[in-house]
């Protein structure tokens, strides 16, 4: 664009364009709307991951396995939907084991022919008492709770009793 000079001299303006200021400003403007949204997002997260979060309240979970006659001493009965084994041992004292691998958690299967729990995974094997035959697994299966009311036998299964090993104290009598 050419404009004249007082003197009639032509001099060169450089356009400017009339949509560029605008323009600018709507970018501008819309990056910090951009930025806002992250912001308020960002936040978000944050108020989130720092809100308490509500406990499970499966600790009073039980599951009623039956009378005690109905388990024979030495046998072990699976609980598929509790996830735990009902042992009853030699003396009739019980033990819920919990069917978790401590090694990696796969799922330990009761061979009856072997008299122990024999995992799939990586080859530990664990005694009726949920102890370790043989690694890598690190300590025995976990326990859960046992009650045993009116001569009904129930299992805690919102709560789970990580042991090393297995301790006489564990069995729980009729
Ligand atoms: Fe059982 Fe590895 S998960 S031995």
């Amino acid at each position: 664009m050419v404009s004249r000079s007082r003197h009639g001299a032509g001099v060169a303006v450089k356009p400017t364009g009339d949509s560029g200021p605008p323009r600018r400003r709507f970018l501008v403007v819309a990056l910090l709307g951009l930025a806002a949204v992250a912001l308020v997002e960002y936040l978000g997260v944050i108020v989130d991951f720092l809100r308490p979060r509500r406990q499970r309240t499966s600790g009073d979970a039980v599951v009623v396995a039956g009378p005690v006659e109905r388990f024979q001493p030495n046998s072990v009965s699976a609980f598929p939907e509790g996830k735990f084994y009902l042992v009853r041992l030699e003396d009739g004292g019980f033990l819920a084991l919990s069917r978790v691998c401590t090694h990696l958690g796969c799922t330990v299967p009761w061979s009856t022919e072997e008299q122990r729990f024999a995992c799939p995974c990586h080859s530990s094997t664990y005694d009726i008492h949920g102890d370790v035959l043989s690694p890598p697994a690190p300590r025995a299966l976990d326990l859960y709770p046992v009650r045993i009311e009116n001569q009904i036998v129930k299992v805690v299964t919102g709560t789970t009793i990580r042991r090393n090993s297995f301790e006489s104290a564990q069995v729980t009598r009729a």
